[in-house]
């Protein structure tokens, strides 16, 4: 079997077991708060967790906002963004009552297992790490202690909880293997406390940006969720198409005029080339018109939603308020465990 058809046999295998047993998995995933989430987030992995949910699996999101520092210097604007990727959350469908939200930095203890998960991994092995290497070349900057360091924090994020199903995309993967490392070094050397994390790849298809390269904040070629009707039309409008009237779905050709094919698709789920021949001869204006139209009918709901919970910012803190308290309950306990089976525990018991 090729490594994809891997993948999907594997994939298929977990979906028939959280089916079975959704009660056996802690999902745990999350995202650095370094912008609003985007179209290529909602397609690749915010539906996906409303589906787990729905299912009855436990979820928690973490807003890792330390690890925005790993390749920038300052953590502009992330008290804006924390709140509307909360709100993207809710209007996508999570549950708040069944979901654990919080960012890192408000726990405490947490960070605190960072420290025998460090003594866990060799230097060599955090040079190897191919992401952390892709990202610090990205970033254009010496790699920071930090840097080096973010798998062993991811490490920390997922297993502060005993989460024991990561959803991630592809380039996460090697952050993941590294948490099942560092958990079974751990258990093998101070005894069973943590589960050996099972990576769940994202099946979807990458979203492509109105450029035609994969959907990204930092290429300015993101749709915003939470942008209005007018400036989905405006992001649309500037996407760089060609001069061909006929429409047609060619990626390597025609990347512009695929990438909002493919828009349309996952917006109204129809085949991109049944919409190319649909639009024919009408060219790009008629292209981006569609693209524009799907866009904000596909979301017009989200938006509605995401609207009116923002409205009362008591929402948006609420939900942080109780993530955060049961973040916290849980990254003590656990902590006290590991202290426990480090032997650190120095006080008698009363
Ligand atoms: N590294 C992830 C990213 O950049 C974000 C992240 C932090 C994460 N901690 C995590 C993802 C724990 C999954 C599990 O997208």
């Amino acid at each position: 079997m090729d490594s994809f058809a891997a993948t999907q046999a594997r994939m298929a295998d977990l979906d028939d077991r959280i089916r079975a047993a959704p009660s056996r998995f802690r999902v745990l995933t999350g995202e650095r708060p370094t912008g609003r989430l985007h179209l290529g987030h909602y397609f690749g992995t915010l539906s996906e967790r409303a589906v787990l949910q729905s299912r009855g699996v436990e979820v928690f999101l973490v807003l890792a906002d330390y690890q925005v520092i790993t390749d920038r210097d300052t953590l502009e604007n992330v008290a804006d963004n924390v709140g509307d990727i909360v709100l993207d959350y809710l209007a996508a469908g999570l549950d708040p009552l069944g979901t654990t939200i919080f960012p890192h930095s408000a726990v405490p203890s947490l960070h605190q297992l960072l420290l025998p998960f460090l003594s866990l991994v060799t230097e060599a092995e955090l040079h190897r790490n191919p992401t952390v290497k892709a990202e610090t070349a990205a970033s254009g900057r010496a790699l920071s202690g930090l840097m080096l360091t973010y798998p062993v924090h991811q490490a920390a994020d997922i297993l502060f909880c005993k989460g024991n199903l990561v959803p991630v995309g592809k380039d996460n993967l090697p952050h993941v293997e590294l948490t099942r490392v560092v958990a079974r070094r751990f258990n093998e050397r101070f005894g069973p406390v943590f589960p050996e994390p099972e990576p769940l790849v994202t099946t979807s298809p990458e979203v492509p940006g109105v450029d035609g390269r994969k959907m990204s904040k930092s290429y300015g070629n993101a749709i915003a969720l939470g942008m209005t009707e007018d400036e989905t039309a405006a992001v649309i409008r500037r996407a760089r198409t060609d001069g061909e009237r006929r429409i047609t779905f060619d990626p390597p050709r025609r990347p512009g005029v695929s990438a909002l094919l493919t828009t349309i698709s996952l917006c109204t789920a129809t085949p991109p080339e049944m919409i190319a021949d649909e639009i024919g001869d009408r060219g790009s204006a008629e292209l981006k018109r569609r693209a524009t139209d799907a866009v904000n009918a596909r979301f017009a709901e989200h938006r509605r939603r995401r609207a009116e919970l923002g409205a009362d910012p008591e929402v948006v803190d609420s939900v942080l308020r109780s993530g955060i308290e049961r973040a916290r309950e849980i990254a003590d306990r656990t902590l006290d465990e590991v202290r426990e089976a480090m032997g650190m525990h120095y006080l008698r018991r009363p």
